[in-house]
């Protein structure tokens, strides 16, 4: 039996403040959240939005302390950055808070302490690293080292970036610190630890036994951590970011980020509403976590854990976790810049807010990874959006205003094929509806657009443009009929398209519409007169999208010359003067170049030495054209012993730099010299 609810409470994961939001934040949790939301809204349900800036932990600290500045600037800076993108996407948080408020600290000291004084917590000792340089106790995250898995030799303590695997500090070869760069010790220190393995038995019967409904990844997961069975996690750390732990001889602990963090929920609450005990505290709230799939285990886990050990407080209902959106074939990273950033993306694509949010909700990674690529938002916006809605809309009011100045006509009899339209018309809602509350977003958009969809096909059908002569009565009904399902559209779009949305109701020149007029009759009366009909949606040209992936190869390339930079080889063994000398290497022209039958990358080259004119067979067919070469001078090691190479008798090496992409680049004199000169 499903349950009554009489109001909602929809969280979105809080983004850290030490970096701008992406487009795979946006696919996962907030366009999604923000869905919800608006639909329930337009229901006229009791509902509630929150969210904020994560702003404790580690990788803050650390970014601060690259940067040479305060963990506070760090957090001011993104958190401000974050904010204001939201609001220019049309992400309608009821508020949007941050961690670092005084609500906050407060709220989050208080649950501590509460769970502190009635017991609920373990204190354990332990051995941890310490710094002795720098005076502190390293987080996993400040520990460096070699990946016991993969040998790369900047691997963290909790995880290695290079081939995924989670790590615990102990298992890092050769460990230094991140702050000073010594070789820490074993210190011991005291921590707080909620005993997860006491709430099985709760969690199992909540989310096994109680919420089948949850997706597969979710339950999934939950069952595993469960069915591994659950171990006291550390809720303190030594740190001097966050909020203290507010107990006696706890100097220099702070509460773990992922304590206070979700806290960030409830104070994000109060500093709302003050009638915020409605939300948390009442068994017919409907609370709704919106995350990505690597927050699950602390919102379906850890804080209802926390919950549960304060008691009062609400437990979700849900927690529609999506996978991960990749980046034109490639996992999004922060760090690595490979990224599609939401406010560079809306300085970039001015007034096409809903273009992105429509392609990232089409798009969304529901079930598995999706990747999204420049060419695929070319295409849905120029044939789908394009094509397909915005075409309709403006046929509709185009029409309209041409045939009646904007006046909207009376619907006369219908014929069997309106009959059959508004019969399909009608089967949409239940299944949007549906769609929304089982959090199904792309099958979702799939219906609202499916009103467009059919509004198209009724008018290409019906050719009222070729009716207007013949049988102008016809029209009428033909192009009522039209302007009722772009109303409908300006509600079904609404949480998908808040901004189109927008526009079609100034167009029609009507009262926004709720949720309960949609599929309703004569939303705009006959005699009304409609506003100005504009473009809902221009093209994408090519070279805008060259731009973005021009973009992601300067990025590209910024890592690789950052990898390269360092994982420089090492320097070979010293040679003596003697054994460079017998080496001997001489500017040379290039005189002819061509390509070597049946191979990819070998070119055939004659040279001028300056002693003699020879062949020289290279590989560097992938790098360079024969046309490019003819002419050059370059350095040739001429006294090589000639090798034969594909039945050609190679007499020298060419010399060439390798790059960390692997490319081979011509070394040549830094100016012109004669052919022979000699090169040591
Ligand atoms: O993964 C993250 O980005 C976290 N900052 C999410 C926190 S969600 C909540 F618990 F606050
Ligand atoms: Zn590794």
């Amino acid at each position: 039996m499903t349950k009554e609810y009489k109001r909602y409470l929809v969280t979105s994961a809080l983004p850290y403040a030490n970096g701008p939001v992406h487009i795979g934040h946006l696919a996962g949790v907030y366009i999604p959240s923000d869905i919800y939301t608006r639909y329930l809204r337009l229901r006229g349900a009791d509902v509630i939005s929150v969210c904020g800036s994560d702003e404790h932990g580690v990788p803050i600290t650390i970014k601060a302390r690259k940067e040479g500045v305060t963990p506070q600037q760090i957090v001011d800076r993104y958190h401000a950055i974050i904010k204001s993108s939201f609001e220019r996407l049309g992400i309608a948080f009821d508020i949007y808070s941050r961690t670092s408020s005084p609500t906050h600290r407060q709220t989050a000291s208080d649950f501590f302490r509460k769970l502190y004084d009635e017991g609920k917590f373990i204190e354990k000792s332990s051995m941890q690293y310490y710094d002795q340089e720098a005076q502190t106790f390293l987080a996993d995250r400040y520990i460096v080292g070699s990946c016991p898995h993969c040998q790369n030799d900047r691997a963290y303590g909790d995880q290695c970036e290079k081939c995924g695997s989670t790590l615990s500090p102990d298992e890092l070869i050769e460990p230094h610190s991140a702050v000073s760069g010594s070789v820490p010790v074993k210190r011991e220190t005291k921590h707080w630890y909620l005993p997860l393995d006491q709430y099985e038995t709760f969690l199992r019967e909540w989310i096994l036994d109680g919420h089948k409904e949850w997706k597969t990844n979710v339950y999934g997961q939950c069952k595993s951590w469960l069915d591994m069975g659950l171990q006291p996690r550390a809720v303190s750390r030594d740190l001097d970011w966050g909020i203290p732990v507010p107990v006696e001889g706890a100097e220099g602990k702070v509460l773990y980020v992922w304590f206070d963090a979700p806290i960030g929920y409830i104070s994000a609450t109060k500093d709302l509403t003050p009638d915020w005990q409605k939300y948390w505290c009442s068994d017919d709230t409907k609370m709704v976590h919106f995350i990505g799939k690597d927050n699950i285990v602390f919102h379906c886990i850890v804080f209802p854990s926390m919950l549960k050990a304060h008691g009062g407080y609400v437990l979700p209902d849900n927690v529609p976790a999506n996978e991960f959106l990749n980046l034109e074939g490639d996992k999004i990273s922060t760090s690595r810049n490979w990224a599609v950033w939401l406010h560079e993306y809306l300085d970039d694509f001015p007034g096409k807010e809903d273009v992105l949010r429509y392609v990232l909700c089409a798009n969304a990674p529901e079930t598995k990874d999706n990747d999204f690529t420049w060419r695929d938002f070319q295409s849905r916006n120029n044939s789908e959006l394009v094509a397909v809605l915005g075409n309709f809309v403006n046929r509709a009011l185009v029409l309209t205003k041409k045939y009646y100045d904007g006046e909207v006509p009376a619907c006369g009899s219908l014929t069997e094929y309106d009959r059959q339209t508004l019969d399909e018309l009608s089967q949409i809602r239940p299944s949007l509806e549906r769609n929304i509350e089982t959090y199904h977003f792309r099958e979702a958009l799939k219906d609202a657009m499916a009103y467009a969809r059919i509004g198209n096909k009724y008018l290409a059908d019906t050719e009222p443009w070729k009716l207007i002569k013949s049988d102008p009565e016809r029209v009428k009904t033909i192009l009522n009929i039209a302007l009722q399902i772009t109303a409908d559209l300006s509600i079904a779009i609404e949480p998908f398209m808040p901004f189109t949305a927008a526009k079609i109701v100034k167009m029609l020149d009507i009262n926004k519409l709720t949720w309960n007029d949609l599929g309703s009759a004569s939303l705009v009366e006959a005699g009304h007169r409609i506003g100005e009909p504009e473009l809902l949606f221009e093209k994408i040209e090519d070279d805008a999208i060259q731009r973005q992936l021009d973009k992601l190869e300067a990025a590209r390339q910024a890592n690789a010359a950052a990898e390269a930079a360092a994982n420089v080889t090492e320097q070979k063994e010293a040679v003596s003067f003697d054994d460079f000398q017998r080496m001997d290497i001489r500017v040379s022209t290039v005189l002819a170049a061509e390509k070597v039958a049946k191979t990819k990358k070998l070119l055939k080259l004659t040279i001028d030495t300056g002693i003699d004119q020879r062949t020289i067979v290279s590989g560097i067919a992938e790098f360079y054209t024969p046309e490019e070469l003819v002419g050059r001078q370059i350095l040739v090691l001429v006294n090589l012993e000639p090798r034969q190479i594909k039945g050609i008798t190679s007499n020298g090496m060419i010399l060439m730099a390798q790059d960390a992409l692997g490319r081979l680049v011509l070394l040549q004199p830094g100016d012109s010299v004669n052919a022979g000169a000699t090169v040591g």
